[in-house]
């Protein structure tokens, strides 16, 4: 097996971190137990590009033990944790990602993960499929198909699909109610202010936090932080959203009248640029920037680079920028995803429902051929995994009488 990670010896730490998440994912198990067996994944070979921690190491390994040959890249540097790389190898995944990876590796480390010729892909941003369909046109043939994680690989995959150029189906994970309702909203809400706490060791309660976009992440994380006693802003482009911030009583304003206002800045938006030059030139000394969204790109860190005299980190994980008129701007995790760049990512219990999704997926794709395309996840699916997690705590659902079901197809009163 071929693999290319920083240190196999980091395996213990890593073993014990993937024992620790297992525990905490009712649903994985559940669908290790049905599948366990029948090894529905025999003879696939999956490649996937994930934030290597601990509870997508659960996800590889089971992938794993249904029966698929599994090569995996991290989707991003600052995510990627070296003793849960060297653990996956240990379980047989071949890994190939170290942390703090310069962009070249990256994309060195996303084609090895190809190179294995996969049937089934399993992406986190859609960098393993655009490689595919640039670099790597000859795997095509062989791929079943895949599934994605996140909204901005989901975004991708659209414009491929509208270009007519997408060769094989891919399953929109991240569009499954168990997915975004749950994922998205508490999970980013949760993370990302425990990556801005644990980096930062600031008092949130009031302050200003201004949040771009009020999607499914953006409604987490202002929820959590106005919980926090925060008094939040929120930036958005969509008039719908925009009125459903001010209804769930958040102040609505845009980024430059937000800018000289906010002592904290998250972004996720899933656009570039959404902070720039001329909101850099007006924030208070002492504003803390940090991005959610999937792409480095909210913030925009060449504008910031361009106005300051000197960039030093004045803490792991903060990168101080100290501006010409003397200004500090602290950036978060490099303007990664701060709650993977500076933190473990998402509870566990909320990742378990997004990776029993991921891992349905991929059991639906070796049994069933479909065209090119992007697909939803099938509702049976989404419905069977969200009824699996309310068994694990006990919550049985009501179901219809005879007479409800007759009521509710009738359209006599
Ligand atoms: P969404 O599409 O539900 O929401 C994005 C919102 O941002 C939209 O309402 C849009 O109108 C708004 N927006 C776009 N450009 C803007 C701008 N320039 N200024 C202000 N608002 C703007 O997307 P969702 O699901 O909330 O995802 C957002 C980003 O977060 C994506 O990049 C996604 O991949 C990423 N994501 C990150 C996670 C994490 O763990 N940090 C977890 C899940 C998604």
């Amino acid at each position: 097996m071929e693999y290319r990670i920083a240190d196999r010896g980091l395996a213990p730490s890593g073993e014990k971190k993937i024992r620790w998440a297992k525990q905490y994912m009712p649903v994985l198990r559940f669908l290790e137990n049905r599948y366990g067996a029948a090894r529905p994944l025999e003879g696939t070979v999956i490649s996937a590009c994930l934030h290597l921690e601990a509870k997508t190491a659960c996800l590889l390994i089971l992938l794993k033990e249904l029966g698929a040959v599994v090569v995996a890249a991290g989707s991003n540097p600052l995510s990627t944790q070296d003793d849960i790389c060297a653990a996956l190898v240990e379980n047989g995944v071949a890994v190939f990602s170290r942390h703090g990876m310069t962009v070249e590796e990256y994309f060195e480390n996303v084609r090895s993960a190809l190179a294995v010729g996969p049937n089934i892909i399993v992406d986190d941003g859609a960098d393993l499929v655009a490689t595919v369909h640039t670099e790597m046109k000859h795997l095509l043939p062989g791929i079943r198909g895949g599934s994605e994680e996140t909204t901005s690989g989901v975004k991708r995959l659209k414009s491929m699909a509208a270009e007519g150029i997408l060769a094989f189906p891919m399953i929109s994970v991240n569009d499954a109610h168990s997915k975004y309702l749950f994922d998205n909203r508490y999970g980013t809400g949760q993370s990302v202010m425990d990556g801005l706490l644990r980096t930062t060791n600031m008092l949130v309660a009031g302050k200003t936090v201004v949040i771009a976009g009020y999607g499914w992440c953006g409604r987490g994380v202002a929820m959590r932080a106005s919980a926090m006693g925060a008094r939040v802003i929120v930036t958005e482009l969509d008039p719908h959203r925009a009125f459903e911030a001010l209804m769930d009583g958040y102040e609505v304003a845009n980024m430059a009248e937000a800018a000289p206002r906010g002592d904290i800045f998250l972004t996720l938006t899933g656009n570039t640029k959404v902070i720039r030059r001329e909101h850099f030139e007006v924030m208070k000394d002492g504003a803390v920037l940090g991005n959610a969204g999937h792409f480095d790109v909210e913030i925009c860190k060449p504008d910031l680079g361009e106005l300051s005299l000197s960039v030093e980190e004045s803490r792991p994980g903060v990168q101080t920028y100290s501006m010409n008129d003397g200004r500090r701007i602290h950036l978060l995790g490099e303007g990664r995803l701060v709650n993977l760049a500076c933190g473990d990512g998402h509870p566990i219990e909320i990742m378990d429902l997004s990776f029993a999704l991921q891992l349905e997926s991929a059991v639906y794709l070796a049994k069933n051929t479909l065209k090119p395309g992007l697909y939803d996840v099938p509702a049976e699916i989404d419905r069977a995994v969200m009824e699996a997690k309310l068994a694990s705590l006990g919550i049985s659902l009501d179901g219809m009488t005879p007479e409800q079901e007759a009521y509710m197809k009738s359209w006599v009163e």
